[in-house]
């Protein structure tokens, strides 16, 4: 099992179903699921597909050697969200996701690019050549935090979830 990495201000944990609660709030949150799920339109799904969600990470974390973390500040203990590495697949081909998700009163405070900094560390030591960020076309804070991780945009947007997304790609020096 790896150690929990810790980054300045965030202290990175892997998900346990003790984090239960702490995944619903996030993402029954309004302003998370209108981002997250935009076809989700009730509390009940909402908190469903969070509790899915969970085992989903609990999983990859079992299979593979790396995946989201949850997040608590390190000075006050609070959970502030969800951010890290999955594998997931893109147009039908293998590839490591960057994601990450905020509580709205810890948005704006520099948190999912803490989480994203820390995920491509991440990457690099497991060696990937290549992690891919999605950002919807309308969720310009997104872009801006994938922009920031030093990602490289495609021309073309995808979709997912019912929104074109732009595709972001950070790509190991080699
Ligand atoms: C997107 C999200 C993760 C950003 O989290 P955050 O902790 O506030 O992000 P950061 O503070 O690290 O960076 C946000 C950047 O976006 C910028 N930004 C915020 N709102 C913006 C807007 N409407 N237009 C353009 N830029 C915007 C900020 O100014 C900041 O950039 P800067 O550092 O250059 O000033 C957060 O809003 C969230 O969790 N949203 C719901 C879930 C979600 O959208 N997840 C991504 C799914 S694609």
């Amino acid at each position: 099992m790896h150690a929990a990495p810790r980054v300045r201000r965030l202290r990175a944990e892997r998900p346990w179903q003790e984090h239960r609660r702490f995944y619903v709030d996030l993402f029954a949150d309004p302003g998370v699921l209108a981002a997250v799920w935009p076809r989700v339109t009730s509390r009940k799904q909402a908190e469903a597909d969070a509790l899915q969600l969970l085992a989903a990470d609990v999983r990859h974390w079992q299979r593979r050697s790396f995946g989201p973390w949850v997040f608590f500040e390190s000075a006050s203990g609070l959970f502030v969200g969800r951010g890290g590495l999955r594998a997931t697949a893109l147009a039908g081909r293998p590839c490591v996701e960057l994601l990450y998700a905020v509580r709205p009163d810890r948005w704006g405070r520099g948190y999912a690019t803490e989480m994203s900094a820390l995920a491509i560390t991440r990457a690099r030591e497991l060696g990937f050549s290549e992690v891919v960020g999605l950002a919807a076309v309308s969720n310009r804070a997104s872009r801006r935090v994938l922009e920031k991780t030093g990602m490289r945009f495609d021309s073309d947007t995808i979709e997912r979830a019912g929104l074109a997304h732009w595709v972001g790609r950070w790509r190991a020096i080699v």
